[in-house]
């Protein structure tokens, strides 16, 4: 087994931000080693991704388990079998029970393309939009048993342009959310960033506000 911290990855879709954590640890600014990649879609892109990459998948079928807790617990031991230390959730399009998830408390993030605590769940640009906001992001953020309401590590912004509909807004969006997620996972594989579930702690300092991505990267905020 290699040294290198081990990360498993979830994802339901395309997995773009998958293939964004590939190319970062290819161009060497995220040394981890991924051991897992699951869907709860055996069609997922990400799947077919990881594959090309060699790295172990699974795919659970929902339909398949009595109920919502037992997929999670089987899907939760299946990744901790792999080895995995840590748990990204690349757009992973499902509610998580909180017993299940609880041993991963402070070792799973999350992407969600909101600024939260605004517009957790659906439809994020469209509920954006229909608001009037003239700002929107993603965030990333350690995962709790609240639907997208754990604790925000760093955010990226883009401005919301008169005439703008959803497509364009994810469009412009996305290679945001394509830095964002490897910058945190690299701070959580270095042990840079760590959550014990009170505030989360950067460099041992209590994170108070979320990190900002700028051009230079994360900054913590003036
Ligand atoms: C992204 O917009 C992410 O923020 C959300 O789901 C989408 C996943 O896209 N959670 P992809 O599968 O990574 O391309």
């Amino acid at each position: 087994m290699s040294s290198l911290p081990r990360i498993a990855v979830l994802a339901s879709g395309r997995g773009s931000n998958l293939a964004a954590l590939l190319a970062a640890r290819e161009r060497g600014e995220l040394p981890v080693d991924f051991v897992l990649v699951g869907s709860d879609k055996a069609a997922a892109g990400a799947l077919r991704m990881a594959e090309a990459a060699n790295i172990p998948t699974l795919a659970l079928d929902p339909r398949s388990y009595p109920d919502r807790r037992a997929f999670d617990l089987d899907l939760f031991a299946r990744i901790a079998a792999s080895g995995a230390e840590l748990l990204v959730l690349a757009g992973f399009m499902r509610i998580l029970d909180g017993e299940a998830l609880a041993p991963w408390i402070g070792r799973m993030i999350n992407i969600h393309p909101s600024l939260l605590p605004k517009y957790r769940g659906l439809h994020t640009h469209r509920r954006a939009l229909e608001a009037g906001d003239t700002e929107h992001g993603a965030s990333v953020h350690f995962v709790t048993a609240e639907l997208d309401g754990g604790p925000v590590i760093a955010q990226a912004r883009v401005a919301i342009e008169p005439g703008d509909d959803e497509e364009q807004l994810a469009e412009r969006l996305l290679p945001l959310e394509h830095r964002l997620l490897p910058a945190v996972l690299g701070l959580l594989a270095t042990r840079r960033l760590r959550w014990d579930g009170q505030a989360p702690r950067l460099d041992d300092q209590p994170l108070l506000t979320p990190l900002v991505l700028n051009e230079q990267g994360l900054q913590t905020r003036e």
